[in-house]
């Protein structure tokens, strides 16, 4: 949740950290920090606010020196001030440190670091590390040693990166990614490829108890306990690195827009991979299928679609959820997991428990090279390039289209995903085009207080992800609902202030639903209808095409989209960064 980087080399290193940094700012955006070394000296500087806003003040880029590191952060432990945020140091500047995780036993560390006389700053975890290192590195002047006796006592999930006053550069990594690059004249060590992959796509991924130790030319890597590990470099796909917001206002509209390509890109996928996913898939007693937020979304949809189509009995389960319901899998169990970091904290604890228990565990990722992809027996990419906005929004459709391509890859039933792609990106592009009427509606509504989307059958994991854009672009309280459900006791809340917006296309469920607004309209609730067939009952229609009924999600979700970014520039909100949030989520 918070980016890490460092840099040793021939270049000057501020300028590569503060651009690295700002490539990974979706992992956090709270304050920022970078230290160098020059002349045998660590020199710090760190604000508040977001790395171009930081960099401008501090004049980051004009710290001198050939190494150093750098750091976004995202708040776990100590509010958001500028004495909590890194790099940190212990009592002297000898050594300074970025942490990305967090240290469950730091109480206790800080505790016997203070007993012997060391004096604490900040609220945070992070700073233990940082006198844990002082400590090490004072009774040998070794960084290897400093290293590995620090790494071993700590607890937790971590990566870290710390420059040494002898010009050692070293990172470690446990439970957190942490990736070098190789360039022509130097290294670089960073939580996601995204720093550095303008650079180099030369990568060596660490893995849990790795530490990388960087000093002139030399490159060691060895593990906790001091043994020599071998890491062969792999190439990175370049266009990881296409980061850019073009003529867009927002990364959002962007990636919004993207999805005219992208939902078609994300069913171009290597057969042999579908087929061992598929055969996997079907050899499995019972299918769990799990992730996080907007991917859980994803894989309650996915349970409509593969039940319907490949007659297969699947449960849906949040990833933060997973391990208080997973006593059922064994080994004939398949996991499914979905995510579009691959690195979400959560998932990969619901991965880490199938495993325990023997099941086959498949994957659904954007990143393929994440920590995911990397556990998993076999992983299917959803290709829809970085997604730079914190919220999710190609990637959702991405990660349905894959889900849909699988579905009919085992079933007798088909989607359409394949034969009806022509015309389902012409639908997706029109659908597209509704943004000036969507955000007149939005204009309407901005007020709102409370927004509730109901729907029925597959459309009702779209309300419920409609209704996470909403609250997180836009701060304004939302609730995604089954339509049925409405009069069972939700419509207590509903009076003349209660906007609804309700996904009702022309298909199986439109009359249901229509009677089901009627209902909410006749208790004073303006009503919005995403829908191919207006009905006089709403207040306002958004007109989205007809489409084959299951590829329906793929157009509803895009004015739900649309709708919420549109709600957060009306309400002032910058919907790339949204308060509080990162997208990266690396703790549980
Ligand atoms: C919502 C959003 C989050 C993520 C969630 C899982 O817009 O971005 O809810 O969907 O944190 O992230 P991944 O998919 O990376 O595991």
């Amino acid at each position: 949740m918070c980016s890490i980087i460092g840099y040793l080399g021939n270049s000057s290193a501020a300028p590569l950290l503060v651009d690295g940094l700002g490539r990974m700012e979706y992992r956090g955006y709270d304050s920022v920090g970078i230290a160098t070394l020059n002349d045998g000296k660590l020199l710090i500087k760190k604000g508040v606010g977001k790395v171009a806003q930081v960099s401008a003040t501090l004049n980051l880029k004009e710290m001198i020196g050939e190494v150093g590191i750098g750091h976004t952060r995202w708040a776990t432990h100590g509010a958001v001030t500028v004495t909590n945020a890194h790099p940190h140091f212990g009592c002297k500047v000898g050594v300074v440190v970025v942490h990305n995780g967090i240290i469950e036993n730091y109480h206790v560390l800080k505790e016997e670091l203070v007993k012997q006389g060391h004096v604490f700053k900040s609220e945070t975890d992070s700073e233990v590390i940082a006198h844990l290192l002082e400590h090490y590195w004072s009774l040998k002047n070794d960084a290897k040693e400093a290293m590995i006796n620090t790494c071993n006592r700590l607890i937790g999930s971590f990566a870290f990166v710390a420059v040494f006053d002898d010009s050692t550069l070293c990172g470690a990594r446990y439970d957190e990614p942490l990736i070098v690059g190789i360039t022509n004249d130097g290294y670089f060590v960073s939580s996601d490829v995204l720093g550095f992959l303008k650079y180099t796509d030369n990568a060596i991924f660490l893995d849990n108890r790795d530490i990388v130790m960087l000093k002139g030319n030399t490159l060691s890597l060895f593990d906790f306990d001091g043994r020599d590990v071998v890491r062969i470099p792999t190439k990175v796909a370049k266009e990881l690195g296409d980061t850019d917001k073009g003529l867009y206002a927002h990364y959002t509209l962007k990636e919004i827009h993207e999805q005219k390509n992208t939902i078609n890109k994300s069913i171009q996928q290597n057969k042999e991979s579908v087929e061992k996913f598929c055969n996997l898939l079907k050899g499995g007693k019972d299918v769990f299928i799990t992730g996080s937020g907007t991917s859980y979304h994803s894989a309650l949809l996915a349970k409509y679609i593969l039940s319907r189509y490949s007659k297969l009995r699947v449960e849906a389960i949040m990833s933060s959820e997973f391990q208080y319901s997973s006593e059922l899998l064994d080994k004939n169990s398949v996991l499914i997991a979905i995510s579009q970091s691959g690195e979400t904290a959560d998932v990969l604890q619901s991965v880490k428990k199938a495993k325990e228990k023997g099941a086959t565990v498949l994957s659904i990722v954007n990143v393929s090279t994440s920590s995911l992809a990397r556990l998993s027996d076999c992983s299917l990419e959803v290709k829809c390039g970085p997604e730079v906005g914190v919220a999710a929004t190609k990637s959702f459709t991405s990660q349905i289209a894959v889900l849909y391509y699988v579905a009919d890859t085992i079933g007798s039933n088909f989607t359409g995903i394949t034969t009806d792609m022509a015309e389902l990106s012409t639908a997706v592009e029109e659908t597209l085009r509704l943004e000036t009427r969507i955000a007149e509606v939005a204009k309407e509504v901005k007020n709102a207080k409370d927004i509730y989307i109901l729907g029925r059958s597959i459309h009702l994991p779209i309300c419920l992800e409609g209704a996470l854009k909403i609250k997180e672009l836009a701060y304004i309280h939302a609730e995604g609902m089954a339509a049925g459900e409405m009069k069972h006791g939700p419509l207590a809340l509903i009076d003349k202030n209660s906007v609804v917006v309700v996904l009702n296309p022309n298909d199986s469920t439109y009359t249901d639903t229509v009677s089901n607004a009627s209902v909410l309209k006749s208790r004073g609730a303006k009503v919005i209808s995403i829908t191919s067939k207006c009905d006089p009952t709403y207040d306002y229609c958004i007109a989205i095409p007809s489409i084959r009924e299951s590829l329906l999600p793929f157009v509803e979700i895009i004015p739900l989209q649309l709708l919420a970014y549109f709600l957060a520039l009306y309400n002032n909100i910058d919907p790339d960064y949204p308060r509080n949030l990162a997208k990266s989520v690396t703790v549980k």
